[in-house]
């Protein structure tokens, strides 16, 4: 049986964070290094055991202007009201969340590689149960999350976004993404700037467990 160091596994689960100002952006990301997470990634649990994904790795500059130009717009409302709703409250966390985030929303096109996961959406009917959407996302999360794993453990970051969602249509023509596929997120990947990541701050585990039952 596979032995696993059980501490420096359970650092990698609570130290992958979501890497934004830590973006080496001028460091070159070689394609095997991608190659190799994507293909760990592919061993993630799907609905089915379908694995009805495909990902897009966008390096080129052109490209990459054009996604950053619409996840800004996707972007700007938002970010700015979080960072005040954040200030107004004293919220000190959240403010630097957004603050990091609009430093990646005016970045993104120098973030080396945009890489897109998609998935399969042909068998879904527009009017499917909310159960079944939720299991569609949860049968692509699962890889994200392993693939941002393995970057993490070769000294690469990344983070999950969303906000260039509201102009999916328009992305997917520029990349020539089918209309059967779905865009899920766009996450940014580079090198990291260090590689001391610490665990975030979270409610601690008695306040979110229920055994056996809710009360
Ligand atoms: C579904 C999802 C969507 C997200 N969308 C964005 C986004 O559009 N932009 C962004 O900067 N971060 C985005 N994030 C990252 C979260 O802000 C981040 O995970 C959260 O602040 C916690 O930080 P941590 O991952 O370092 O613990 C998203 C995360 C998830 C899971």
């Amino acid at each position: 049986m596979t032995k696993f160091d059980v501490k420096h596994t359970d650092t990698l689960l609570t130290t992958t964070r979501a890497v934004r100002k830590r973006l080496d952006l001028s460091r070159l990301v070689e394609e095997q290094q991608i190659e190799k997470c994507l293909e760990i990634s592919q061993q993630a649990p799907t609905g089915s055991n379908r694995q009805g994904w495909q990902w897009v790795v966008v390096t080129d500059k052109g490209k990459r202007r054009i996604i950053a130009n619409y996840y800004r717009q996707g972007a700007s409302n938002y970010l700015e009201d979080g960072k005040n709703s954040a200030r107004d409250k004293g919220d000190d966390q959240n403010f630097k969340v957004f603050e990091s985030a609009q430093y990646l929303a005016d970045n993104m096109e120098d973030v080396p590689l945009l890489v897109i996961p998609c998935i399969d959406t042909s068998h879904m009917s527009l009017n499917a149960p909310a159960r079944k959407w939720l299991s569609l996302g949860g049968s692509i999360f699962p890889a994200i999350w392993s693939f941002q794993l393995a970057l993490r453990a070769r000294g690469l970051g990344s983070c999950i976004t969303t906000l260039h969602l509201a102009y999916e249509r328009e992305i997917s023509k520029i990349i020539g993404i089918p209309e059967t596929f779905a865009q899920v997120a766009l996450l940014p990947v580079a090198y990291t700037k260090g590689t001391d990541f610490k665990p975030a701050k979270r409610p601690p585990v008695s306040e979110i467990i229920h055994w056996n039952s809710w009360e």
